[in-house]
This record gives structure tokens, sequence and C-alpha cells, in this order.
């Protein structure tokens, strides 16, 4: 498959140089790529200079204890402060912070000021509660204010947020709630999803039941349907956190002190809680917010679309865009309620300046048709970016034409749940965009293609990507299991110090970098990290599977679809009739067990798995299968007549 894709991105030279006029007002210059090399952990401090300190740190970079790293050492500031209070208190309090847009039409602005006055109210309602710094709180919240206000109020505190996306099953909330202890969840009544309203706190419950860790948890009203209520331990929000006092004083916190865990999708079944700290975070999401997106505060209306329960909505929704001053919409529903043209009429309302998506979407506006945003006035757009694939050339052209009006400069971003911030991206204003490549390390990151030693690939060659140098926002570990994060990482190339992002990537003839999708067992389905084991424990806990595979098939709209390869038990198999209620079932099963987000496209009932003499899946000869194409090599097939028993088995039931 990567063949393939690099077959395609290496016939694409087009080249988009930033246009006079940009480049002369550009927040970022061709010069802070020399700066960051002459002097790395000078323009570190430099970018960290920029965030308000309670006490100055001793040393930029501490990595003696590499690969654990601390940045800023000795530093000590308060990440929710900096996020809000400062703005205030600089004479923005006027400034909209958040122009909230709710699925059915409602809708809130939300000034500084206002925005510290929640803030404080729910840091105040915490506390009530006992929470004190270093406490865990989950929360699985739709795209709300108050998810926002809680992730701020938790900063505040120096408590530990742990965010669920809300489309994760009871299952998936309830290994996380777990795994990090949280003391509190915050939750909501319900969701508003397609046009109607989806219970949430009913899930929450069922996550919770028998787990005595949880020892409150906190409803925000939303929907207003009715919800359980545990007497003792629920709470609503708006009763415990309206009558709060609206001053709370911020107490600063060490630079490494733990700002959030997210979890995420490992190679395994088993989700990492990848750890994030404060200082260095924060000084590198709003490094990235403010160079990459080129936001200008009290200007630019920015808005990305992620949900807060990704990393994306972390850094490009709370924390880089609150610490830069940014006016942002945040839009709770889905871009097609109540009708494909939700977002180009938000951003003609709103102004909106800067516009940051995934590809899966760019493909569905695209599917949608060029007519829906040439129906809207999207001439305050300036500037486009794209995360969480690699986007094909085809869907950079069509969102740079028919979204930019062919002129607005668009950055490719590469990064991860574990780089926290932006690594890879072209600097609008200095960067000459090619559609498809996310083109180059940014200033003060170390980015490299390099083979299986280690050794950099010439120009014109593909390899593994690696960062060969630590960055302020990086992970700082998996929650609990220090082993685990050595061995995911930093193992591969331990004798260099490299971190292996488990991405392939290529330098073209120019030495710019093309993203060319996972090497490891991470499946990439519209933006979403989905582990094939993780899909496979699901399956084989249903009690009609023995033996599940499942692979990423590539995918037109999504990048990568999920195609799942079942053996029924013996007994459990239904005739042709039944296959079809069977894969039902069992997608049904997927997201009950994980969530909507990883059922499975397709799955298919085979009589035998492909599989080597010792035993391991041969997941090519499956992906193979699921894309259509002739199998490949089978020689090292423990028994190679079974890729013919598949495939003439073979009756696609969904
Ligand atoms: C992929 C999302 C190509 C990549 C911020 C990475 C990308 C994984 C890009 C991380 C891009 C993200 N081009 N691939 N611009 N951005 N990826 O942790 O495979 O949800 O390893 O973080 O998404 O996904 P995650």
């Amino acid at each position: 498959m990567a063949e393939e894709v690099l077959s395609n991105l290496m016939s694409e030279d087009r080249s988009f140089p930033p246009s006079e006029d940009f480049a002369a007002g550009a927040n970022a210059t061709a010069a802070l790529y020399d700066d960051a090399v002459s002097d790395r952990e000078g323009f570190w401090a430099e970018q960290a200079g920029r965030l308000s300190w309670a006490a100055p740190w001793e040393q930029v970079l501490d990595w003696s204890d590499a690969p654990f790293a601390k940045w800023f050492t000795g530093g000590r500031l308060n990440v929710a402060y900096n996020c809000v209070d400062r703005h205030v208190e600089d004479g923005h309090g006027d400034q909209v912070a958040i122009h909230w847009v709710g699925e059915p039409g409602d809708s809130r602005d939300i000034t500084y000021a206002e925005l510290l006055a929640e803030v404080s109210r729910a840091a105040n309602a915490l506390s009530s509660l006992g929470l004190v710094a270093g406490d865990r709180v989950a929360i699985q919240l739709p795209m709300v204010p108050e998810a926002i206000v809680a992730m701020l109020a938790c900063a505040r505190l120096g408590l530990t947020h742990s965010v669920v996306f809300g489309g994760f099953s009871p299952a998936a909330l309830r290994s996380r709630v777990e795994d990090a202890a949280a003391r509190v969840v915050i939750t909501s009544d319900g969701q508003y999803r397609r046009g109607s309203a989806a219970p949430m706190k009913e899930n929450v419950d069922e996550a919770l039941a028998d787990l005595p860790v949880v020892e409150k948890v906190v409803v925000v009203r939303r929907t207003g349907t009715d919800v359980p209520w545990t007497e003792g331990r629920d709470l609503w929000w708006h009763d415990l956190v309206d009558a709060q006092p609206t001053e709370h004083t911020a107490e600063a916190f060490d630079a490494e002190h733990p700002l959030f865990i997210l979890y995420t999708s490992g190679t395994t079944g088993r989700p990492k809680g990848i750890l994030h700290t404060s200082g260095g975070y924060l000084t590198q999401a709003a490094y990235t917010h403010r160079v990459v997106f080129d936001h200008r505060p009290g200007e630019d209306v920015y808005w990305c679309t992620a949900d807060i329960g990704w990393i994306t909505g972390h850094t490009y929704i709370v924390y880089g865009p609150l610490a830069n001053r940014a006016t942002q919409v945040v839009y709770e529903g889905t871009p097609n309620t109540p009708n494909e043209g939700r977002h180009w009429e938000i951003v003609e309302r709103y102004g909106v300046s800067i516009y940051y998506t995934a590809p899966t979407l760019i493909r569905t506006f695209m599917k949608w048709g060029a007519h829906i945003p040439a129906a809207f006035d999207l001439s305050s757009l300036r500037l486009l970016g794209s995360v969480g694939e690699p986007i094909n050339p085809e869907a950079w052209l069509w969102y740079r034409e028919n979204i930019g009006r062919g002129t607005t400069p668009i950055v490719d971003t590469w990064w991860q749940t574990e780089t926290g911030a932006i690594m890879i991206s072209p600097l609008p204003g200095v960067t000459a965009a090619k559609p498809g490549s996310a083109q180059r390390a940014l200033p003060g990151i170390g980015a490299r293609v390099v083979d299986e030693t280690g050794a950099e690939v010439a120009k014109g060659s593909g390899g593994y990507l690696v960062l060969d140098q630590p960055w302020p926002s990086m992970l700082r570990g998996i929650w609990g299991d220090p082993e685990r994060f050595r061995d995911t990482y930093w193992s591969r190339f331990a004798d260099l110090g490299y971190y292996f992002a488990g991405d392939g990537a290529k330098y073209d003839a120019d030495g710019d970098i093309w993203l060319l999708g996972r090497v490891d067992d991470v499946m990439n389905v519209s933006g979403h990290r989905i582990s094939t084991t993780e899909v496979e424990s699901a399956l084989v806990s249903h009690p009609t599977v023995a033996e599940a595979a499942v692979v990423g098939a590539s995918d037109p709209t999504t990048g990568q679809a999920i195609v799942a390869f079942v053996i029924a038990r013996s007994g459990t198999a239904g005739p042709d009739g039944d296959r079809a209620e069977a894969v039902a079932a069992l997608r049904d099963h997927v997201a009950k067990e994980i969530g909507p987000i990883a059922k499975p496209r397709q799955i298919l009932i085979v009589p035998e798995l492909p599989k080597t003499r010792s035993g391991k899946i041969m997941r090519r000869l499956l992906r193979d299968v699921a894309e259509n194409r002739e199998v490949g090599d089978v020689t090292t097939l423990a028994d190679s007549s079974v890729m013919e028993l598949i495939s003439s088995g073979l009756r696609p039931a969904a």
C-alpha cells in the first residue's frame, strides 16, 4: 500500500509560494530556523518567555534521565492563569474568547472576563469536593463550554484531567477511569448528535458500576433528558458551580506538574495513558499556534473543528489558542446538521479567518460538492490547516480552491498525541507549500527519516520517521508504565536516542518530508487511531467468534476503514441466510465494546486465517483481499491453500 501511495505522491510536483502580502505580515520568518539551530535551548527559552511565570526556570532542558525529559526545571506557572487571567489583567476582558455554537441552533459568546469568572467558580467547586493538586479528574462531555471550563478549572488547581471522547463506550470509559484512578467524573445528561439528543449520563453510570474509586459524578445539564441518579454521588454542575464565588487565586505549580493524561491506541489492546506536563507543553502549544496558524490576537477568528476528546482539541482548542488570546469558534455538532452548509454558514456568520480540520472531512466536503461552500461568503478565511492523516494532493487542491479561494496558504501539520503539539509543518509566509507534504520540522524541532539501522536515508528514499531531539511538549511517559514508554518509543533506535514515531515517511528531491501512514498495527480511521488488536479483542469477546484478524484497508473517505476476518465458533455459524444478521450483531458488539468509531466497515466470516508457520497472522494478505487486490506472496504461509479457501468462500455480507 505504501508503495502505491508513494508513487502517487511523488508524481505531485506543484508548489505554492506564499504571496508577498502574506509573507510581509507573517508571524514566522525564515530566520527562525537559523535561530533555533544556532542556539536551540535559547530559542525555546525565548518561546517560554512569552508565557507568564511565577518563578523563573533554572535549566531549559534536563535530559540527564533520558528518555524522561524535564523542561524549564524549577520554573513555576499556572496554566489556567496563562490562558485566561493574564488577558483580563492586560485589559482584554471584553474580548470574546469563545463563540460557542450549539447543534440545535443556540449560541453563546463568552468573553475572557466571563471565562475567568466561570473557571474560578468551577475551581472553587472542585476544591469544595476535597480535590487537591495531583488528583485525577475524568471528563466525558460533548462540545459545550463547560468542557473547556472544566479542563481549565483542573489546570488551575493542579488536578490532572483525563478527557475521554464522548463517543467512547462505557467499557472504554471504565478502563480509563480505573487506570488513572480518577476521584471525580464530569459528564452531561446527554449530547446532541445529528439532530437528536443521545444519552451520556447513562453510559457513565454503566461505566462506573461498582467502581469505588470514583467519589463524585458532576453532571452538566445539556439536553434536559431524564437521567438516573445516584444519591450521595451525583451532583448537578449548576447546583455545585453556580453558587460559588467568582474569585479564585491561581497557585503556581512546577513546570513539570502533570497537566493531563490522554489515552491513545497502541499496538496492543490496552490503550496508553499519554502524560503531558505544564511548562514545556504550554510553551510549544502557544508557539506552534502562533507561527503555524499565523495567529493574531484581537484580529483573527480561529476555528479548530476537532473534538476536545482528542489531542487536537486539547492543544488547538483549549491550551494553544487561549494562551495566545484567540477569539475562537467552538461548534458542538456534526457538519451536516441541519444541512451540509453548516460549517460555511458559521464561517460567514463569525468571519472565521483561520480554519483547521482533518482530511477525512475535506474529502467528505468534496463528496457533498463544491456548490455548497460556493453559496457562502468565505472571504474572511486567510489560512487553512489540516491534521490527522496524510492529505492527498487532490483534497489539498480542492480545499485551497473551494474553501481558500485559490489563495490561502494551507498548513499540513504532522504530530501525535505523544508529541503534544505540531512538529512538522510548512510555515505560512515562509514555505512554498507542496500539496500532500508536511515538508519540514518546525524551528526548534528535529525530525529525520531513517532506515532500519537508524542511518538517514537519501533524498528520494523512504524509511521511518524519527525525532532526534527532545522537544518541550513531548510526552513525559505512559501513566503508570515506564517500561512500556521505553519499549514503545525509545527501544527501536536506543543507541541513537531517537524517538520512534511509528510512521513511515520519505524525503523528496528537495529533502522535504512526505508522511506515508503508520508502520505498525495502528489504523487511522477518519483521523482516529484505532489498534487492530483492540478491535480483534472486542470481536473475540463475542460468544460466536473463535478467532479474528483485523486490517486497515484504504478507503476513499475515511483514509482507512476497518475490515475484520472472523472465524465463527463451531455450531454458531449460521447458514448463509443468517450471515448478514451475525455480521450486524458483531458490528454492534464492537461499537458497544469500544465505541461507534471502531465499528468495522466490513466483517467477513471465513473458514481459516492465513498464518505463518510460527502462527503469526499475515495481515498483508488479508489487506490484499480487503482492498480487492490480487493476493501477494504466500510462500511463508503454513498452509498455502488457505488464501484460496478464503477468497472462494467470500461473500461480503456488510
Ligand atoms: C497521523 C493527531 C500524515 C500519523 C494529531 C500520526 C498524520 C497519527 C498527520 C497521530 C499529517 C497526524 N500527515 N499523518 N499531517 N497528522 N497523522 O495521536 O500517523 O490522534 O502518527 O494525533 O496520525 O494521531 P493522533
